[in-house]
């Protein structure tokens, strides 16, 4: 059967990448300058599914919705579910019953997986399994959701963020399913940490004899969790994605490799080196950017170098001899005054290096 419906979730407070997430739900968070929502979108409908189904809270609901639409810009249906509180991954799927037809694919929100989706979803359907996750071995295990394998080698059930792991193969955020999931969803109690755990509905299906397939991720994966994710993740897709496109204007300036300038930016007097984006907009002047970092619309680089670091929509950087593995909000104000007191003005959960 041939997986055209999916199922994206971007509810829950996403408390670690404070204090960025108080303000923008972290799926919008840019990476190369398009929020990871817009990726995960990309590749579902280049993997043929049509209608997806986006599960949002309350306070990322409006924000999501302003983004996403009705899909149309992503050439798929988008409908929403208001998830109330963030219980759980299967929780939020719960949500789902009754709604989505047939096999469908789960993609986390947060999550991006090199080389997209259509490959797995081609293996599901060509399986013709109850479910199919997707490994991945990792280093660190005990942040994940872990396989069990039994003496044969064969997959015999799941654990959530075990502190011993039974193996290294961590579950990543994408999922498919048959509706047979939604009967094992019904039968779970909520875990330790008090969410209703797809991991355990996938292990229920394993220890009640249904199929469960899976494939082993062997590109890289990103889990936007934390602030050094999100820079590796910008860091990741500029590398993949970056093309030297020069649309702005570009004034007795440097610009090397893989740079792309966008609509209506300004570069003047100043070196930028790819792969990096320079978002529509934007003015970059006297200043060095350099590899690994976005520049987001309508930003202001002034007398200062920007390294590997991510600047949101109309943020303002002045003056600073070196900004790097840095995340600047919307319209925050970065200025550096050579030496004398230091001034701010933050917000809670901000984080100030000197
Ligand atoms: O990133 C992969 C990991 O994702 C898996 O290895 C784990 O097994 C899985 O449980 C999940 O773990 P996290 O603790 O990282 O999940 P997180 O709370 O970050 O939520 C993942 C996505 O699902 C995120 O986009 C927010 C959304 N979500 C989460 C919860 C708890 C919801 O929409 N509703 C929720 O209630």
């Amino acid at each position: 059967m041939v997986t055209t419906e999916g199922v994206v979730l971007a509810g829950g407070y996403a408390t670690r990448l404070r204090p960025t997430s108080l303000s923008v739900s972290k799926h919008l968070v840019p990476l190369a300058n398009k929020p990871v929502i817009g990726w995960v979108l990309e590749q579902l409908a280049a993997a043929g599914v049509k209608r997806i189904h986006i599960v949002v809270g309350p306070h990322s609901r409006e924000q999501i919705e302003e983004y996403v639409g009705d899909g149309s810009r992503f050439g798929v249906s988008a409908e929403y579910a208001v998830q109330e509180r963030p219980l759980g991954i299967a929780h939020a799927l719960s949500l789902l019953e009754g709604r989505v037809e047939g096999s469908f694919v789960v993609y986390l929100g947060d999550n991006l997986v090199h080389g997209g989706v259509a490959r797995y979803a081609r293996r599901f359907e060509e399986a013709g399994a109850d479910a199919m996750v997707l490994l991945k071995e990792v280093e660190d295990p005990t942040r994940f959701g872990v396989a069990v394998f039994n003496g044969g080698g064969r997959l015999a059930g799941f654990v959530e963020k075990p502190k011993k792991p039974p193996s290294r193969y961590a579950l990543v955020g994408l999922y498919f399913f048959t509706p047979a999931v939604f009967d094992y969803i019904k039968r779970l109690r909520p875990s330790w940490r008090g969410e209703y755990e797809i991991t355990d509905a996938l292990d229920l299906m394993i220890k009640d004899g249904r199929r469960v397939e899976y494939a082993v991720h062997e590109g890289w994966w990103i889990d936007v969790g934390k602030k050094d994710d999100v820079l590796e993740a910008n860091a990741l897709l500029l590398d993949e994605h970056a093309r030297r496109d020069i649309r702005g204007v570009v004034e007795n300036s440097k610009v090397e490799g893989r740079v792309v300038v966008e609509e209506g930016a300004v570069v003047r007097n100043s070196v930028v080196r790819g792969p990096a984006v320079i978002g529509r907009g934007a003015v970059v002047e006297d200043s060095f950017v350099g590899p690994y970092t976005s520049v987001g619309d309508g930003c202001v680089v002034r007398r200062s170098a920007v390294e590997h670091s991510v600047l949101m929509e109309g943020c303002v950087v002045e003056g600073v001899a070196r900004l790097e593995e840095s995340i600047i909000g919307r319209k925050a104000r970065v200025a550096a005054r050579d030496g004398r007191a230091v001034r701010l003005h933050i917000s809670d959960y901000s984080v100030v290096e000197i």
